[in-house]
């Protein structure tokens, strides 16, 4: 929801922008994570979250690794 917002007003305003997906970018690989930013320097702008909230308390290291080291 995030993303799509911001990617529109991005693009509003002119700006190139990388929108990436979870098929294209998973957040909690480091090194994946790193060769993005080297292939799209930033400004850079991370809106992936885990976002199930009570679903978090369940897995809490699953939702840790996405929104903690994410
Ligand atoms: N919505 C609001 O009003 C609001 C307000 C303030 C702050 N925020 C914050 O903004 C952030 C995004 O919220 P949202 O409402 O935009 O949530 P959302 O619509 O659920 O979007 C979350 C996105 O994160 C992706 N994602 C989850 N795990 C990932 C991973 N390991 N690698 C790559 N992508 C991953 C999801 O992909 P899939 O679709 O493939 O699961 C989904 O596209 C959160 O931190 C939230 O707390 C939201």
């Amino acid at each position: 929801m995030l993303g799509r917002d911001l990617v529109r007003v991005l693009e509003g305003r002119g700006a190139e922008v990388a929108a990436l997906r979870r098929t294209d970018l998973d957040i909690t690989g480091r090194a994946a994570v790193r060769a993005a930013l080297w292939h799209w320097p930033p400004d850079v702008v991370n809106c992936a979250a885990w976002t199930a909230v009570e679903d978090a308390e369940a897995h809490e290291a699953d939702a840790l690794l996405v929104n903690g080291r994410g």
